[in-house]
Protein backbone atom coordinates (compact mmCIF):
# COMPACT_ATOMS: atom_id res chain seq x y z
CA UNK A 1 0.00 0.00 0.00
CA UNK A 2 1.54 2.93 -0.95
CA UNK A 3 1.44 6.54 0.28
CA UNK A 4 4.17 7.76 -0.14
CA UNK A 5 4.55 11.36 -1.91
CA UNK A 6 5.05 11.67 -5.48
CA UNK A 7 7.66 13.70 -7.63
CA UNK A 8 6.71 13.17 -11.75
CA UNK A 9 9.25 14.51 -14.39
CA UNK A 10 7.33 15.20 -17.44
CA UNK A 11 10.35 16.38 -20.15
CA UNK A 12 7.20 16.42 -22.64
CA UNK A 13 9.04 16.41 -26.18
CA UNK A 14 12.34 18.18 -25.07
CA UNK A 15 15.89 17.61 -24.90
CA UNK A 16 18.40 14.99 -26.79
CA UNK A 17 20.17 11.88 -25.84
CA UNK A 18 23.22 13.64 -25.00
CA UNK A 19 21.43 16.21 -22.51
CA UNK A 20 19.18 13.24 -21.41
CA UNK A 21 22.77 11.57 -19.98
CA UNK A 22 24.00 14.39 -18.06
CA UNK A 23 19.97 15.31 -16.13
CA UNK A 24 20.16 11.50 -15.53
CA UNK A 25 23.82 11.80 -14.55
CA UNK A 26 22.97 15.32 -12.49
CA UNK A 27 19.85 13.46 -10.69
CA UNK A 28 21.66 10.07 -9.82
CA UNK A 29 24.52 11.65 -8.13
CA UNK A 30 23.28 14.79 -5.99
CA UNK A 31 19.89 12.22 -4.97
CA UNK A 32 20.05 9.94 -2.80
CA UNK A 33 17.12 6.83 -2.55
CA UNK A 34 14.43 8.22 -0.22
CA UNK A 35 11.85 5.84 1.27
CA UNK A 36 9.27 8.49 1.62
CA UNK A 37 9.31 10.12 -1.52
CA UNK A 38 8.86 7.91 -4.91
CA UNK A 39 10.92 9.69 -7.64
CA UNK A 40 9.56 8.83 -11.42
CA UNK A 41 10.96 10.24 -15.00
CA UNK A 42 8.77 10.60 -18.25
CA UNK A 43 11.67 11.25 -21.14
CA UNK A 44 10.79 11.06 -24.55
CA UNK A 45 10.23 7.68 -26.64
CA UNK A 46 13.31 7.45 -28.04
CA UNK A 47 15.57 7.84 -24.70
CA UNK A 48 13.51 5.34 -22.14
CA UNK A 49 16.08 2.64 -22.88
CA UNK A 50 19.06 4.88 -22.40
CA UNK A 51 17.01 6.08 -18.62
CA UNK A 52 16.55 2.80 -18.08
CA UNK A 53 20.24 1.80 -18.47
CA UNK A 54 21.23 4.60 -15.90
CA UNK A 55 18.98 4.19 -13.59
CA UNK A 56 18.55 0.18 -12.81
CA UNK A 57 19.09 -0.16 -8.94
CA UNK A 58 19.09 3.80 -8.03
CA UNK A 59 14.59 3.42 -7.06
CA UNK A 60 13.82 5.80 -9.17
CA UNK A 61 11.15 4.64 -11.90
CA UNK A 62 10.61 4.72 -15.40
CA UNK A 63 7.51 6.25 -17.32
CA UNK A 64 6.12 6.79 -20.62
CA UNK A 65 4.27 9.90 -21.29
CA UNK A 66 1.66 8.02 -23.80
CA UNK A 67 0.71 4.45 -24.47
CA UNK A 68 -1.92 2.43 -26.77
CA UNK A 69 -4.18 -0.07 -26.15
CA UNK A 70 -3.69 -2.99 -28.46
CA UNK A 71 -1.19 -5.29 -27.52
CA UNK A 72 0.32 -5.35 -31.08
CA UNK A 73 -0.85 -5.13 -34.70
CA UNK A 74 -1.10 -2.77 -37.45
CA UNK A 75 -1.13 0.18 -35.50
CA UNK A 76 1.64 2.45 -37.14
CA UNK A 77 3.49 4.97 -34.53
CA UNK A 78 2.28 3.89 -31.61
CA UNK A 79 3.46 1.87 -28.28
CA UNK A 80 1.97 -1.05 -26.36
CA UNK A 81 1.90 -1.84 -22.52
CA UNK A 82 3.43 -4.62 -23.52
CA UNK A 83 6.59 -3.26 -25.14
CA UNK A 84 6.56 -0.22 -22.56
CA UNK A 85 7.03 -2.97 -19.65
CA UNK A 86 9.70 -4.79 -22.14
CA UNK A 87 11.73 -1.40 -21.82
CA UNK A 88 11.27 -0.49 -18.27
CA UNK A 89 8.76 0.93 -17.37
CA UNK A 90 6.86 0.73 -14.81
CA UNK A 91 4.46 3.82 -15.07
CA UNK A 92 2.37 5.26 -18.42
CA UNK A 93 1.76 8.86 -18.28
CA UNK A 94 -2.32 9.06 -19.65
CA UNK A 95 -4.37 11.84 -20.93
CA UNK A 96 -2.15 14.98 -20.27
CA UNK A 97 -3.78 17.70 -21.74
CA UNK A 98 -1.04 18.33 -24.58
CA UNK A 99 -2.37 15.13 -25.92
CA UNK A 100 -6.11 15.54 -25.86
CA UNK A 101 -5.65 19.33 -26.98
CA UNK A 102 -3.04 18.51 -30.40
CA UNK A 103 -3.57 14.40 -30.84
CA UNK A 104 -7.61 14.85 -30.20
CA UNK A 105 -7.64 12.20 -27.66
CA UNK A 106 -10.70 11.70 -26.43
CA UNK A 107 -11.90 10.02 -22.59
CA UNK A 108 -12.88 6.65 -24.84
CA UNK A 109 -9.55 6.52 -26.02
CA UNK A 110 -7.93 7.41 -22.35
CA UNK A 111 -10.45 4.98 -20.92
CA UNK A 112 -9.12 2.17 -22.82
CA UNK A 113 -5.08 3.10 -22.47
CA UNK A 114 -6.15 3.22 -18.50
CA UNK A 115 -7.68 -0.19 -18.48
CA UNK A 116 -5.13 -1.90 -20.76
CA UNK A 117 -2.29 -0.43 -18.78
CA UNK A 118 -3.63 -1.45 -15.48
CA UNK A 119 -4.78 -4.84 -16.18
CA UNK A 120 -1.05 -5.36 -17.81
CA UNK A 121 0.74 -4.55 -14.47
CA UNK A 122 2.18 -0.51 -15.76
CA UNK A 123 0.92 2.28 -12.61
CA UNK A 124 -1.10 4.88 -14.48
CA UNK A 125 -0.86 8.94 -13.91
CA UNK A 126 -3.83 10.08 -15.12
CA UNK A 127 -4.13 13.30 -15.71
CA UNK A 128 -6.93 15.88 -15.52
CA UNK A 129 -7.28 19.10 -15.76
CA UNK A 130 -9.67 22.36 -16.52
CA UNK A 131 -8.74 24.99 -19.48
CA UNK A 132 -9.06 28.31 -19.15
CA UNK A 133 -12.34 29.09 -20.62
CA UNK A 134 -13.98 26.32 -18.53
CA UNK A 135 -12.69 28.04 -15.40
CA UNK A 136 -13.88 31.47 -16.50
CA UNK A 137 -17.79 29.57 -16.69
CA UNK A 138 -16.99 28.08 -13.89
CA UNK A 139 -17.36 24.93 -15.00
CA UNK A 140 -14.06 23.26 -13.52
CA UNK A 141 -15.89 20.78 -11.46
CA UNK A 142 -18.20 19.66 -14.21
CA UNK A 143 -15.04 19.31 -16.31
CA UNK A 144 -12.82 17.49 -13.62
CA UNK A 145 -15.71 15.22 -12.93
CA UNK A 146 -16.46 14.24 -16.82
CA UNK A 147 -12.75 13.40 -17.08
CA UNK A 148 -12.90 11.58 -13.78
CA UNK A 149 -15.68 9.17 -14.45
CA UNK A 150 -15.06 8.62 -18.02
CA UNK A 151 -11.52 8.55 -17.73
CA UNK A 152 -12.08 5.48 -14.59
CA UNK A 153 -14.63 3.63 -16.12
CA UNK A 154 -14.97 0.29 -15.55
CA UNK A 155 -11.76 0.44 -13.38
CA UNK A 156 -12.07 -2.43 -10.85
CA UNK A 157 -11.14 -1.38 -7.26
CA UNK A 158 -8.83 -4.23 -6.77
CA UNK A 159 -6.52 -2.19 -9.65
CA UNK A 160 -7.33 1.54 -7.69
CA UNK A 161 -3.74 1.56 -5.75
CA UNK A 162 -1.96 1.45 -9.40
CA UNK A 163 -3.32 4.75 -10.43
CA UNK A 164 -2.48 8.07 -9.75
CA UNK A 165 -4.44 11.10 -10.39
CA UNK A 166 -2.75 14.15 -12.24
CA UNK A 167 -4.74 17.44 -11.32
CA UNK A 168 -3.08 20.22 -13.89
CA UNK A 169 -4.95 23.38 -14.99
CA UNK A 170 -4.20 23.71 -18.02
CA UNK A 171 -4.17 27.81 -18.13
CA UNK A 172 -1.33 27.16 -15.69
CA UNK A 173 0.82 25.14 -17.43
CA UNK A 174 4.17 26.32 -18.56
CA UNK A 175 3.46 29.80 -17.14
CA UNK A 176 5.36 30.18 -14.57
CA UNK A 177 3.16 30.67 -11.94
CA UNK A 178 0.86 27.78 -10.83
CA UNK A 179 -2.51 28.00 -8.93
CA UNK A 180 -3.15 29.22 -5.97
CA UNK A 181 -3.52 27.17 -2.97
CA UNK A 182 -6.66 27.46 -2.53
CA UNK A 183 -7.26 26.82 -6.10
CA UNK A 184 -5.89 23.91 -5.83
CA UNK A 185 -6.77 22.22 -2.45
CA UNK A 186 -10.40 23.14 -3.42
CA UNK A 187 -9.97 21.11 -7.02
CA UNK A 188 -7.78 18.15 -4.77
CA UNK A 189 -10.75 18.07 -2.22
CA UNK A 190 -13.45 17.42 -4.71
CA UNK A 191 -11.37 15.10 -6.92
CA UNK A 192 -11.26 13.36 -3.61
CA UNK A 193 -14.63 13.20 -2.91
CA UNK A 194 -15.41 12.18 -6.48
CA UNK A 195 -13.10 9.21 -5.81
CA UNK A 196 -14.65 8.44 -2.64
CA UNK A 197 -17.82 8.30 -3.80
CA UNK A 198 -16.67 6.48 -7.17
CA UNK A 199 -15.04 3.83 -5.57
CA UNK A 200 -16.73 3.22 -2.32
CA UNK A 201 -15.24 0.11 -0.66
CA UNK A 202 -11.29 0.54 -2.20
CA UNK A 203 -8.81 0.33 0.23
CA UNK A 204 -6.59 2.83 -1.05
CA UNK A 205 -7.80 5.54 -3.10
CA UNK A 206 -5.62 6.75 -6.33
CA UNK A 207 -3.06 9.37 -4.85
CA UNK A 208 -3.74 12.98 -6.43
CA UNK A 209 -0.86 14.93 -7.27
CA UNK A 210 -0.66 18.83 -8.41
CA UNK A 211 0.80 19.71 -11.43
CA UNK A 212 1.59 23.23 -13.66
CA UNK A 213 4.15 25.62 -13.05
CA UNK A 214 5.74 23.45 -10.00
CA UNK A 215 9.25 24.88 -8.88
CA UNK A 216 11.81 25.65 -5.98
CA UNK A 217 9.73 28.50 -4.94
CA UNK A 218 6.40 27.38 -4.53
CA UNK A 219 6.74 23.62 -3.98
CA UNK A 220 6.79 23.97 -0.21
CA UNK A 221 3.60 25.34 -0.25
CA UNK A 222 2.03 23.37 -2.42
CA UNK A 223 3.20 19.98 -1.16
CA UNK A 224 2.20 20.39 2.58
CA UNK A 225 -1.30 20.74 1.40
CA UNK A 226 -3.67 18.32 2.53
CA UNK A 227 -4.67 15.49 -0.41
CA UNK A 228 -1.69 17.09 -2.37
CA UNK A 229 0.46 13.69 -2.71
CA UNK A 230 2.91 15.12 -4.75
CA UNK A 231 3.59 17.08 -7.64
CA UNK A 232 4.34 16.61 -11.57
CA UNK A 233 6.90 18.58 -12.91
CA UNK A 234 7.51 19.79 -16.39
CA UNK A 235 9.89 22.79 -16.34
CA UNK A 236 11.69 22.85 -13.33
CA UNK A 237 12.34 19.23 -14.08
CA UNK A 238 14.86 19.54 -17.00
CA UNK A 239 17.17 21.54 -14.51
CA UNK A 240 18.89 19.17 -12.31
CA UNK A 241 19.77 21.59 -9.51
CA UNK A 242 15.90 22.95 -9.71
CA UNK A 243 14.40 18.88 -9.77
CA UNK A 244 16.62 17.47 -7.10
CA UNK A 245 15.44 20.58 -4.84
CA UNK A 246 11.89 19.93 -5.44
CA UNK A 247 12.30 16.29 -4.29
CA UNK A 248 13.77 17.31 -1.03
CA UNK A 249 11.62 19.89 -0.43
CA UNK A 250 8.98 17.56 -0.63
CA UNK A 251 10.53 14.70 1.41
CA UNK A 252 10.85 18.18 4.15
P1 LIG B 1 5.15 22.96 -16.32
O1 LIG B 1 5.70 22.50 -14.99
O2 LIG B 1 6.20 23.31 -17.32
O3 LIG B 1 4.07 23.98 -16.16
O4 LIG B 1 4.41 21.64 -16.96
C1 LIG B 1 3.48 20.98 -16.21
C2 LIG B 1 3.09 19.73 -16.92
O5 LIG B 1 2.44 19.79 -17.95
C3 LIG B 1 3.57 18.46 -16.38
O6 LIG B 1 2.92 17.37 -16.97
Amino acid sequence: MNKNKLVFANWKMNLNSNKVRLLVEGILSKLKPQDSVDVVLAPPLPYLGNVNAMILGSGIELSSQNVFWENDGPYTGEVSVKMLLDMGCSWAMIGHSERRQYLLETNEMINKKVLSSIKKGLKVILCVGESFEQRRRKKTFESIADQLYRGLRGVSEDLIPQIVIGYEPIWVIGSGEAASVNDISSVHNFISDELKSMFPSAKLLPRIVYGGSVNTDNISQISKLHNVDGVLVGNASMDCDKFCDIVMKVVK
